[in-house]
Order: C-alpha cells, then sequence, then structure tokens
C-alpha cells in the first residue's frame, strides 16, 4: 500500500513540476518577445561632433544624426537607443546581432563596407581635409614631408589614409587613434603635425579652436556620402529608414536640423 502511495505521490509531484514549468516559460517567452525586441540599436562613435558626440561627463549622445534619426523615428513609428563604441566595432556590431542600425557618419562608398552591411540613401556628403596648428607653414596635404606623422581615426577613411601615405613612405608615421578628440590633442601637443579629419567635423573643431589651428589646401580622396545602415538583408526596416528620411526632407525638418547643426 505504502509503495503506491509513494508512486502516486511522486507522479503528482511530476505533474505539478511540469505545468509549473509550462506556466512559467510562457512568461519568459512572453518576456523574450515583449517590448524589448521593439527597441531598435543605433550604435555609433560618439566624437565626431557636430554629427555626434557626447557633452563633459555625460553619456547622452547629441548631434545631427541623433536628431536626424529622432525625425525618422517619429515619422515611422521606430524606437530607438543609442549605443557608443568605437568605430572599427560598428559594422562587425551588426554582423554579429549586436546592433541593428549603425548611424555614424560613414561614408557608404568607402571600402567593402557595402559587402558586410547595407547603405541607406545618402543623408550627407563630405570631404577630407588636412587639419594642422595655426602656426604651419604647411599648405596642403601634398606639401606634407616624409619625416612627418599624421593622424586620424582608426577604421575611417582618414585613418585608412594616413596608414597608406605611411606605407608608401609619404609620411614618417600615420598615428591611427580611437577618438577624434585624441587625435586634436595629438596636434596641439606637437606629437603630430596634421589630422585627416571629415571637412563638417574639422569646421565644428576650428568654431572653438580657430585660434590654435586651421585647414590647409584643398580637400581630398574620395568624396563621401554618410549613410545609415542596416545588417545585410533587413530590406523591410532600410525601406523605413530611407522612407523616413525622404519625408522629413519633403516637410522641412532635415533642413531644420542642418540649420540647427551647421550654419
Ligand atoms: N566619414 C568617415 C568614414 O566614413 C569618418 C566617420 C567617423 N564617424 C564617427 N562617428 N566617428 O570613415
Amino acid at each position: 500500500m505504502k509503495k503506491k502511495s509513494l508512486i502516486l505521490l511522486l507522479s503528482l509531484a511530476m505533474i505539478f513540476t511540469f505545468v509549473l514549468s509550462a506556466c512559467g516559460g510562457g512568461s519568459e517567452e512572453s518576456a523574450d518577445t515583449g517590448d524589448d525586441s521593439a527597441v531598435l540599436k543605433v550604435v555609433t562613435e560618439a566624437t565626431f561632433a557636430p554629427f555626434e558626440s557626447t557633452e563633459d561627463g555625460d553619456d547622452t549622445i547629441v548631434g545631427f544624426d541623433p536628431d536626424m534619426m529622432a525625425a525618422i523615428a517619429e515619422d515611422q513609428g521606430l524606437e530607438l537607443e543609442w549605443v557608443n563604441m568605437e568605430f572599427d566595432s560598428l559594422i562587425p556590431a551588426l554582423q554579429s546581432d549586436q546592433g541593428d542600425i549603425i548611424c555614424a557618419g560613414m561614408n557608404k562608398l568607402a571600402g567593402d563596407r557595402a559587402d558586410k552591411v547595407d547603405f541607406g540613401d545618402t543623408y550627407f556628403e563630405s570631404d577630407l581635409m588636412l587639419l594642422v596648428t595655426a602656426d604651419s607653414d604647411l599648405t596642403g596635404i601634398d606639401a606634407v614631408t616624409s619625416d612627418m606623422k599624421l593622424a586620424s581615426q582608426i577604421g575611417t577613411t582618414g585613418g585608412d589614409m594616413v596608414q597608406a601615405m605611411k606605407d608608401e613612405g609619404k609620411i614618417a608615421d600615420g598615428v591611427v587613434l580611437n577618438q577624434w578628440t585624441d587625435c586634436y590633442l595629438q596636434l596641439q601637443n606637437g606629437e603630430v603635425q596634421g589630422v585627416i579629419v571629415d571637412k563638417p567635423v574639422g569646421e565644428a573643431y576650428l568654431n572653438n579652436h580657430g585660434d590654435i589651428a586651421k585647414f590647409v589646401g584643398e580637400s581630398f580622396g574620395e568624396h563621401e556620402e554618410f549613410a545609415f545602415a542596416v545588417q545585410k538583408g533587413n530590406t523591410e526596416l532600410l525601406e523605413k529608414l530611407n522612407t523616413g528620411l525622404a519625408n522629413i526632407k519633403a516637410n522641412g525638418k532635415y533642413d531644420e536640423l542642418v540649420d540647427k547643426w551647421f550654419s
């Protein structure tokens, strides 16, 4: 008799455990497919004012790109969160599903980027310039001599250019750094004789440092077309972003943001 009671008790316990886990699993599943999945992760590198930067001591990312993407998100009913990381981590982040969108003043024409992610329509155009100290005698990129060092940001078109110039023996060293702010510091400390930087970004730096730095010469390198990017094959999201961009251009919001950040 005792044996039968024990078996019955064990059977009831197993059934109870199964029911409990099944109910509990449902709540876990709903948590996995809850609101969290609706938030799209935008990855960027935020030392690139006025496109994206952070205020001293504050992690909030401000700039043209966050404002533009917020307007696109509102137009298309999307919810975004921003993640700041090193520039050369941005494409790998999308490839490893650690991000949904890149918005970082990224040139969609550069190298093999378009083989790895899908770029949207162009939202800004730019060129590279040579930034030097105010007392520099340099007249432009072609005047740089093989004893000089140039800096730019790692993983960027400028960074690739200084590394190529080093490899070709045109400069003594191509210094590639994680943050633009470090590039500017190296220039001001005399560690490098120039910084290769995107023209709108260099202009923003000169707005506040025109007494200690200047552009020299004409723009050089490939004309750049900045675009947001999504994971390869995510055509649905890309179409939403492109449509949102077209809509904010049509309704004047885009021009309002250009005036806000570039006037
Ligand atoms: N336009 C350049 C490129 O595509 C530099 C972009 C740097 N952007 C940034 N948020 N740090 O390589």
